[in-house]
């Protein structure tokens, strides 16, 4: 079940609450912002716990029961004063949220701090701690059936906004439908690659868009044949799960552009015949997390009233082993008529992106292309596991995404695309090859993408195949699917 998330201009404690949540500046004293009464046991309980209010740190201090249930207060640690930013705020929205889920609180009450000398308005702030909780409280239980491994959900948060209540009620539903989009695309990857199929994950998107005002169109095996998109039929070959192409169109009465998200939708990479080992296979069900945050950003757009036209195209096929798959040394005719030698069958993603990307080049013809796609390890490599890589064609699309960004608090760092590395990519028998040597992996294949994308059509590309998927307990995101990306892709939009 769903959160809910309200607004109201009370003071903190005088909320009817099983938590409240109140975040302190490193130095601050959480007992100057309770009432008279409750000041002494909570300055007690900071001294007794030696809490400083630094980042992550987090105070229980009991309170006395006032209906019947047991009340706590959360003194959530901000840190250094001149390190304040939303994201830190998000962080610390989140833990706390965690943290009273495992109380078992059923109603919570957020405080609205203040940003230090006016570092930020309201308005991001009240985001921030909305956000951070909604998507703090997000669990993917689906497959658990002992109760007692289960979350107590939460049921209510409320934001005790003070005379800011009517501007954190203004940008609620902008947190709120992040919050949803996000949890929409973690879900889709944390379900397993048997329930995600690629007609699964269209079957997913056409009732998501039912639901708002998006129109859908699915191409199957015969469409995608008709359509000549050689690579990305070569890739779904392999296996008995049929491929398929999403195609989303949201479309507002008065756009100021059309915006094309294109999204990696490989619901499972077993590498091919260039198979991956046990480990390297053992997180692939999210490799189609490109497509996810697509899908959700195009949701949340509509759903918003976002002033862009937007396109979400999702290329969906699983890459595995059979008598039908796709072979090293196979030579491939992309939709673009451009032929490719399948050096790796692993490096999978670029020949499936490279067909729906000229898809949209000519059917969609929009004014700014960005792709998204689990696609290199290397990323990975350069970059660690919490940065996306981005690459493109135009800077000022690369500036108006990293710009996005900063406010969506995701990490994404810019990566060149040097010409002298296509020579990498050229082959003996064909006009392109898939891969590249071994160094600049995650820069061969931006350029190999380039190619399949006109010199003058604004294009960013952003590799996020670090930060989709976490396998180590994340304090903000937990274990698993993330929903990398969707966050700036929904303020891309909304800030055009
Ligand atoms: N889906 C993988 C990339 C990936 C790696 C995503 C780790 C998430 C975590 C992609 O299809 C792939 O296999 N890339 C190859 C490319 C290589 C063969 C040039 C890689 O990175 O090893
Ligand atoms: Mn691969
Ligand atoms: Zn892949």
């Amino acid at each position: 079940m769903k959160a809910r998330m309200e607004v109201s201009g009370r003071d903190l404690l005088d909320l009817a609450a099983d938590a409240h949540v109140l975040f302190v500046l490193e130095g601050d004293a959480p007992a100057a912002a309770v009432p008279r009464g409750l000041a002494a046991a909570v300055r007690a309980e900071t001294e007794r716990k030696r809490f400083k209010g630094s980042k992550g740190e987090i105070l229980e201090v009991p309170l006395p029961a006032s209906s019947g249930s047991a009340r706590v207060l959360l003194a959530v640690g901000l840190g250094k004063r001149e390190e304040f930013s939303p994201e830190r705020l998000r962080l610390a929205a989140a833990a706390a949220a965690r943290r009273a889920q495992a109380l078992r609180a059923r109603r919570v009450a957020l405080a609205l701090p203040e940003a230090p000398s006016g570092l930020l308005g309201p308005r991001p702030v009240a985001r921030a701690v909305m956000e951070g909780a909604l998507v703090g409280t997000y669990r993917f239980e689906r497959y658990l059936t002992d109760p007692a491994r289960r979350a107590a959900p939460v049921e209510r948060f409320v934001l005790a906004a003070g005379p800011a209540a009517a501007v954190a009620r203004a940008v609620l539903p902008a947190a709120e439908e992040v919050a949803a989009a996000i949890a929409l695309a973690r879900d889709l990857v944390n379900e397993p690659a048997a329930a995600v199929t690629p007609a699964a994950f269209a079957r997913a998107a056409q009732r998501a868009a039912r639901r708002t005002r998006i129109r859908a169109t699915v191409l199957g095996p015969r469409e995608l044949r008709r359509a000549r998109m050689g690579a990305l039929l070569a890739v779904g070959q392999g296996s008995e799960q049929p491929p398929r192409l999403v195609h989303l169109v949201y479309k507002p009465r008065r756009a100021k552009a059309k915006l094309a998200l294109v999204g990696k939708g490989v619901t499972f990479d077993s590498g091919g015949y260039d198979l991956k080992t046990a480990d390297g296979m053992l997180d692939m069900k999210c490799d189609m997390s490109g497509a996810a945050a697509v899908l959700a950003a195009v949701v949340a757009l509509a759903r918003l009233g976002a002033p862009v036209e937007v396109h979400g195209v999702m290329g969906l096929v699983e890459n595995l082993v059979s008598g039908r798959a796709y072979k090293p040394g196979d030579v491939l005719t992309t939709r673009r008529g451009k032929t490719v030698e399948v050096n790796n069958t692993d490096a999978e993603g670029r020949l499936v992106l490279a067909d729906v990307l000229d898809y949209v080049r000519t059917q969609v013809r929009p004014d700014a292309i960005v792709d998204v796609a689990t696609l290199t390890g290397a990323c990975v490599v350069a970059l660690g596991p919490m940065a996306s890589g981005v690459m493109g064609n135009d800077q000022a699309l690369i500036d108006r995404v990293l710009a996005a960004a900063r406010t969506s608090g995701e990490k994404l760092w810019p990566l060149p695309l040097y010409d002298e590395y296509l020579e990498q990519l050229k082959s003996d028998v064909a006009d392109l090859k898939n891969t590249g040597g071994r160094w600049g992996g995650a820069l061969t294949a931006g350029l190999f993408l380039r190619e399949f994308v006109d010199r003058t059509q604004p294009w960013v590309h952003l590799d996020i195949a670090g930060p989709a998927f976490a396998s180590t307990d994340h304090p903000y995101w937990g274990k698993g699917g993330t929903g990398a990306a969707a966050g700036t892709l929904i303020e891309l939009g909304l800030a055009w």
